[in-house]
């Protein structure tokens, strides 16, 4: 163990809560419930081997608040406490050797796939846009009364989340999910009090958190994940973000995860290795706010890690697809042994089939590793996306083929 690393250093949050390290597991969608969304034995052996593998907060791939609002097959959604004894045993296995498991909540909006939703629900009835938006229903505008029933969702799936031993939550603000919705001009043209002005944009996010903080208490990390634009022309900007940041910061949040992009204009990853994309605005609104910032994207070598946190442009390292093929990064960097992990586009061989299932292929293959891991086997370095692609359709059947997230 090298203590001289500053990715070695512990971090307290705002609440209190101590973290033992720099490195943030952001969530990646496992796609392993079962048909009825429950979590499983899987869930609870990947989780261990993250929390084995020396990350300080591992965060889950998001939990849907609504079993009739799925944003892809396989996910897992937390309505009651119908599956309390697989939360604890989750909690317990992803808490091991003192890490912090979080479990990211979300609503997927209108970003649900037709093959999910009969009819998703929009803060307004606007399609979606960008070349998958055939994929997507034209929504139906939520009524007033529906949104604070999910107001109340997120707090209830939170709350239990903590009654399991999950030690935080995230809620998903990025990616076109529901709560990004809502904040982006483009997609929110609502008359009521939750539209128009950023504070109305902003409120379905602020009722969310202040009812997750009345129900799980002071000390309790509650953090964001938020895009810092959606690079969409009349969607959420850099200065909404930056209001929000302020906002959410005043009200006590403990953490905020930086992202971009959406389904319509993915950005949130790239396939191009050692780039990291959102340093630059994570440093703008570090000197905004006192609260920690977790920048994701792109985080592959060492020396980026050191680098980034010794010039103070973020508060811990996020990272995501990496810890799907190699789980014990963290470990492995401070114990001094860790040299690289590419992240390379997978092909098929057919270049209209990687066009088109570009970003499925990507998902896919992450998934498989998951999966893998969760079976006690090292991930495989693919070259070829066939084998990803099957796992995938032998999983999830057909109604994986339609996009769900790019990746
Ligand atoms: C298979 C897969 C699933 C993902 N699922 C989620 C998710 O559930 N919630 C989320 O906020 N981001 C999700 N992401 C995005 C990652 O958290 C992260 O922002 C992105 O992969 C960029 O980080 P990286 O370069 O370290 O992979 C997912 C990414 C992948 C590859």
């Amino acid at each position: 163990m090298n203590p001289t690393l500053k990715v070695a250093e512990p971090l307290t949050l705002p609440g209190g809560a101590v973290i033992k390290n720099r490195f943030f597991k952001s969530a990646m969608s496992e796609a392993m419930a079962n048909r009825s969304n429950s979590p499983n034995r899987l869930h609870i052996e990947l989780y261990r081997t993250w929390a084995e593998g020396g990350t300080g907060i591992v965060v889950t791939g998001n939990v849907m608040v609504d079993r009739g609002a799925l944003g892809e097959p396989g996910n897992v959604a937390i309505e009651d406490r119908r599956d309390l004894e697989q939360l604890k045993q989750w909690a317990k296995a992803g808490t091991q050797g003192s890490a912090h498991l979080w479990m990211q909540i979300n609503h997927p909006g209108k970003q649900s796939p037709r093959t999910m939703s009969r009819q998703p629900v929009a803060p307004s009835a606007i399609p979606m846009g960008g070349s998958y938006g055939r994929a997507f229903k034209t929504p139906r505008e939520l009524t007033n009364t529906e949104v604070k029933d999910i107001v109340k969702r997120f707090a209830v799936t939170a709350e239990i989340a903590k009654e399991a031993g999950f030690t935080g939550v995230q809620i998903h603000g990025a990616h076109g999910y529901l709560v990004n919705q809502f904040l982006s001009p483009a997609d929110n043209r609502r008359n009521d009090e939750y539209g128009g002005s950023l504070e109305n944009r902003m409120r379905f996010l602020i009722q969310i958190y202040d009812e997750m903080r009345s129900r799980l208490g002071a000390g309790f990390p509650i953090g964001i994940k938020l895009n810092s634009t959606d690079f969409k022309e009349g969607g959420f900007t850099e200065k909404d973000s930056e209001e929000v940041v302020k906002t959410m910061a005043e009200r006590g949040i403990d953490l905020i995860e930086i992202s971009g992009g959406n389904y319509e204009n993915p950005k949130m990853s790239s396939e191009d290795d050692g780039e990291v994309f959102f340093l630059k605005y994570a440093e703008r609104i570090k000197s905004l706010v006192d609260v920690p910032i977790v920048v994701t994207g792109g985080f592959r070598s060492q020396v980026g890690m050191e680098e980034a946190l010794a010039a103070g442009k973020t508060s811990m390292i996020g990272i995501a697809r990496p810890l799907a093929l190699v789980p014990d990064i963290p470990n492995q960097i401070m114990q001094g042994r860790y040299e690289t992990v590419r992240t390379q586009r997978l092909k098929t061989g057919l270049s209209s089939l990687d066009r088109q299932l570009g970003a499925l292929i990507g998902l896919s293959y992450y998934e498989q590793q998951m999966e893998r891991i969760a079976r006690g086997k090292p991930a495989k370095l693919h070259r070829n996306a066939w084998n990803p692609l099957l796992h995938t359709l032998r999983r999830q059947g057909i109604a994986a083929l339609s996009p769900r997230r790019s990746n």
